[in-house]
């Protein structure tokens, strides 16, 4: 079976706007279980961190100011019947809300492609990373 856990972000965008709690609320009735969650206002080093494969892209510098340009909600998902990742990005929707279909995340709260409300892993190997990321402390990993 493939992994239980993923970890997303509900974006500075998203929380300004005030979409935290539907969000969420979305999240939950998916299936979905809050492991953890925190607020947090990410600085240079911290986002930079934590979006390190794209460093060498062009969007670097620009995802990585939006990410500190105000306080974000990282959390560790578990989805008990696995395929969590997956099954994850699917409620998302595509990185690119223009793409995400009807009744995803994206499409109903993003604005563009780099202000698209929320992250989810992408593997369930990058999901374990992410989650120690913001989380080190939690014995799950
Ligand atoms: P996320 O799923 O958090 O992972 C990487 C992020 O980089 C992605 O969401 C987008 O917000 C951002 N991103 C990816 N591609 C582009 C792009 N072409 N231009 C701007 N931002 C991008």
């Amino acid at each position: 079976m493939s992994g239980t856990l993923t970890l997303t972000i509900i974006k500075p965008d998203a929380v300004s706007k005030g979409y935290t709690g539907k969000i969420i609320d979305q999240i939950i009735g998916a299936g979905f279980q809050v492991k953890a969650m925190k607020m947090i206002h990410m600085n240079e080093r911290e986002a930079g961190g934590f979006y390190d494969v794209h460093r060498e892209r062009p969007f670097f510098k620009d995802l990585v100011a939006f990410m500190t340009s105000g306080p974000c909600v990282p959390m560790v998902l578990e989805l008990p019947a696995g395929n969590a990742v997956e099954s994850f990005r699917k409620l998302i929707g595509a990185t690119n809300p223009a793409n995400a279909e009807e009744g995803t995340i994206r499409k109903q709260f993003a604005e563009s492609i780099e202000r698209n409300a929320i992250h989810g892993s992408d593997s369930d190997e990058n999901a374990i990373r992410e989650g120690r990321y913001f989380f080190s402390d939690l014995e799950m990993f």
